[in-house]
């Protein structure tokens, strides 16, 4: 069995990952080792009924001695302990959540479902390094897979509607509190049928801007508004988050000519699951069953919405995704801009498929 070091195991993504590697009984095939950034020495938790003593995360001998490193602690961690890691001659497996070394040539984004031939062809190779993709570009190819593994895709316009999630788990508070605040602001009126709308709705908006909200993470208001800016800014006028629809969708797919991806990244007030609007140019003119089938066969959890009113409002949403593992899509029709152009809407959990699953699946086929 192999000996699996797990770092940043608590934090959100950590916690999920831990919570699906339980679920499927993962602790049955590895020796896990439990990494800690303050609590070294101390119990190490029992997943799987395995236990043992928590290691520092920093001690680059303890790190040595693993053949598979999963992290979920962050780029500054992976920044300061990767290079140190593999400089002392450590061959073995890093699997990190981070997006810190997703670019690098020695790396691939790990996405099974999408790429598991580039996966085993690199894993032949002798690549030891195998990262998470963002959570947008993994979401959008599990449900749009079928499009891609067919060649049919010219190029791809995407609005986002990403979760607070997205952020970490300190901005889901920050939201909730937010949201929290703007009702009691109306409480009182709200349970008399007869206020006025309008006097309720100058009582919130007076609250949102007054500065008495909580913004340290997200800067501005979030709930009742929205944010058309995730991440830093790049000087050609794109988020990083839009830079990385493009370039990692493509290192993912491992694509020889360029398909263009590109659009707007807003924040919404949803907790855990992003949603993404696509236009689609097809390199040809498909029927809407056709393209169905095609999605619908891609994988065994992409799950094709009929473009009917009630099943959209009922199945495309994050209050009917959060927590599961579907990738539903829908919204599937012909534009008026012409009959190879395809609009498509995906929902998926920003936790699971977005973040912890593909790294999970990547344990499993290394362990
Ligand atoms: N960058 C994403 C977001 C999260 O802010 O929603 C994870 O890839």
């Amino acid at each position: 069995m192999k000996n699996v070091g797990f770092v940043g195991w608590r934090g959100m993504v950590g916690s999920v990952l831990m919570q699906r590697m339980v679920e499927e009984h993962d602790f049955d095939y590895i020796n896990p080792v439990f990494f800690s950034t303050s609590q070294a020495g101390q119990a190490a938790p029992t997943f799987g009924g395995k236990t043992g003593t928590l290691q520092s995360a920093d001690n680059i001998d303890a790190l040595k001695a693993l053949d598979i490193i999963v992290t979920c602690q962050g780029g500054d961690y992976t920044s300061e302990i990767y290079k140190k890691l593999r400089a002392t001659g450590w061959q073995g497996y890093w699997i990190d959540a981070a997006s810190t070394l997703r670019m690098e040539d020695d790396a691939i984004i790990v996405l099974d479902p999408v790429n598991k031939a580039n996966i085993h062809a690199a894993l032949d190779k002798g690549i030891k390094t195998f990262v998470g993709g963002n959570c947008t570009v993994s979401l959008m190819l599990m449900s749009l897979g079928g499009l891609f593994a067919e060649n049919l895709v010219d190029w791809i316009s995407v609005s986002t509607y990403q979760a607070a999630s997205g952020g970490g788990a300190r901005h889901m508070r920050e939201l909730l509190i937010q949201m929290g605040m703007l009702n009691a602001e109306v409480a009182k009126e709200l349970q008399d049928p007869n206020s006025s709308i309008l006097d309720i709705e100058r009582k919130v908006t007076q609250k949102m801007r007054d500065g008495s909200l909580p913004t340290d993470n997200f800067g501005v208001p979030l709930a009742g508004s929205l944010i058309p800016w995730i991440d830093k800014a790049l000087d050609n006028g794109q988020s990083r988050e839009e830079w990385k629809g493009q370039a990692e969708t493509n290192k993912i797919l491992g694509t020889s000519e360029i398909i263009p991806v590109d659009g707007l990244c807003v924040r919404i007030g949803a907790l855990r699951c992003h949603s993404q609007s696509f236009t689609i140019k097809l390199k040809k003119d498909i029927s809407v069953p056709e393209v169905e089938k095609l999605l619908a066969t891609h994988n065994d959890w992409v799950k094709v919405v009929p473009n009917d009113r009630e099943l959209s409002m009922r199945e495309l949403t994050p209050a009917a995704v959060t927590g599961t593992l579907t990738t539903p899509v829908g919204r599937l029709r012909k534009l008026n801009m012409g009959k190879d152009y395809l609009s498509a809407f995906t929902v998926g959990d920003q936790l699971l498929w977005g973040a912890a699953e593909p790294l999970r699946r990547m344990l499993r086929i290394l362990a």
